[in-house]
C-alpha cells in the first residue's frame, strides 16, 4: 500500500474505530498516519500484514505498551526487525469468549443435543459456551459446577425481548477450523492472544485468561483447515444423533470475496444437516442486514439459517432481539 493511503487506513483506525475505545491507540495510530519513518517501516511489510491491530500488538508483544508517541518511535527504531517479524508470522486472531453470550439464546431455541462446529475458532475459546456463567442484566446464568471457581461470567445487555435460557445447551460433540488454529496450551499463543486485547480493555484480559485456563483443561480440538473448503469433512464427522450447528463470530469479513461469501452461505443453508448461526458485521451479508431492517454499521448481525435474529455488540457486550 502507498504510503498516502496506509496514512489514510492509519487516520481511519484512529477516528472510527479507536476513538472512545482506547486512548493510546487513537493516538499512536494518528501519530503513525503523519510519521515518514513508521510509514516506511509498514510499506516494507506485504499488503496484508500492516494492519492497526497487528502492528500495535506486535509492538506491545515486544516492546510493551508504548506510553507516548516517542516511546512508539524508540521501540520502532530499536526493535524494528523484531516487531516486523512478528508482523509477518502473526495475524489478528482475537478470541472473544464474550461472545458467546449472544450465541447462547440462538444456541438455546435449537433442538439438542447439540454437535457443534466453529469455523474461524482461532484458540476455541467460543467453543465453549456450556461451561461459562451469563449476566444479561435481568437474568443470570450461574456456570456448571465444575467450572464455578474458575469460569468467566460474561456480562451482555440484553434487551427485555431477547429469548434468555434458564440452563447451558447440552453439547455432545464440538470441533473447531481455522486457517492457522492456535492452542491455548502454549504460552506463546496465549501471549498473542492477550496482545490482541487493547490496553484499556482490562475486563476482556481478565475473562480471557479464565476462559483460557478452561481451555486447557477442556482441550476444544481446532483442526487446521479453511471453512471454503474443508468443513464437509468435519460435518461428517459429527455424530448422527445430535443437531451440527455450524457458527462463526468474527470471521467471514477475513473472507475477501463476496461470491464466496455467499457460495459459503448458500452451502450452509442446502446441508439438511446443519443449523447455520453467523454473527458478524451486517457488511458481510448486506441481504440479511437489509432483511433487518435499520442498519448498525458499528454492530455485528446474528443470523440463524439466513434470517436476522439480533444485533449485538462486537465483543458480546450487548443483544438486542429484533422479534
Ligand atoms: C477475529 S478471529 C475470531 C475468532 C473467534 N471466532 C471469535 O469470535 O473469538 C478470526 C479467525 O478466523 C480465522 N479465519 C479467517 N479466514 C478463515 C478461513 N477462510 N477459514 C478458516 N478460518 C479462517 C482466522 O485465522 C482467525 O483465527
Amino acid at each position: 500500500m502507498r504510503p498516502d493511503s496506509l496514512a489514510a487506513r492509519y487516520l481511519r483506525f484512529a477516528r472510527t474505530e479507536a476513538r472512545g475505545r482506547s486512548a493510546i491507540y487513537e493516538i499512536l495510530a494518528r501519530h503513525v498516519a503523519q510519521s515518514p519513518r513508521v510509514l516506511a517501516f509498514l510499506d516494507r511489510l506485504p499488503p496484508d500484514r500492516q494492519q492497526p491491530n497487528l502492528l500495535f500488538a506486535a509492538m506491545r508483544l515486544v516492546a510493551g505498551t508504548p506510553a507516548s508517541p516517542d516511546a512508539f518511535d524508540a521501540a520502532i527504531a530499536d526493535q524494528a526487525e523484531a516487531i516486523a517479524g512478528i508482523m509477518r508470522t502473526r495475524t489478528t486472531q482475537t478470541n472473544e469468549p464474550g461472545r458467546c453470550a449472544v450465541l447462547l439464546p440462538a444456541l438455546a431455541r435449537i433442538e439438542g443435543p447439540l454437535a457443534l462446529i466453529e469455523v474461524g475458532a482461532s484458540a476455541g475459546l467460543c467453543l465453549l459456551p456450556d461451561a461459562y456463567g451469563y449476566d444479561w442484566g435481568h437474568q443470570t446464568l450461574a456456570p456448571p459446577e465444575r467450572f464455578t471457581a474458575s469460569a468467566p461470567v460474561l456480562a451482555c445487555a440484553a434487551t427485555p425481548n431477547t429469548p434468555l435460557p434458564s440452563r447451558h445447551p447440552e453439547i455432545v460433540w464440538r470441533a473447531g477450523l481455522d486457517l492457522n488454529p492456535l492452542d491455548a496450551s502454549k504460552d506463546e499463543d496465549v501471549a498473542w492472544l492477550e496482545h490482541l486485547i487493547w490496553p484499556e480493555h482490562h475486563e476482556r484480559l481478565a475473562r480471557l485468561r479464565k476462559a483460557i485456563a478452561i481451555a486447557r483443561s477442556e482441550r476444544p480440538r481446532v483442526e487446521a483447515g479453511d471453512l471454503r473448503r474443508d468443513l464437509p469433512d468435519l460435518i461428517a464427522a459429527a455424530p448422527r444423533d445430535a443437531t451440527v450447528v455450524v457458527f462463526h463470530t468474527a470471521v467471514l469479513s477475513y473472507v475477501a470475496q463476496q461470491h464466496d461469501r455467499d457460495a459459503f452461505a448458500e452451502s450452509m443453508m442446502n446441508d439438511p444437516r446443519v443449523f447455520w448461526l453467523s454473527n458478524e458485521s451486517p457488511r458481510v451479508f448486506p441481504r440479511s442486514a437489509a432483511a433487518a431492517g435499520q442498519v448498525h454499521d458499528d454492530m455485528f448481525l446474528l443470523t440463524g439459517n439466513g434470517e436476522p435474529l439480533a444485533w449485538t455488540g462486537p465483543h458480546g457486550q450487548e443483544i438486542r432481539w429484533l422479534w
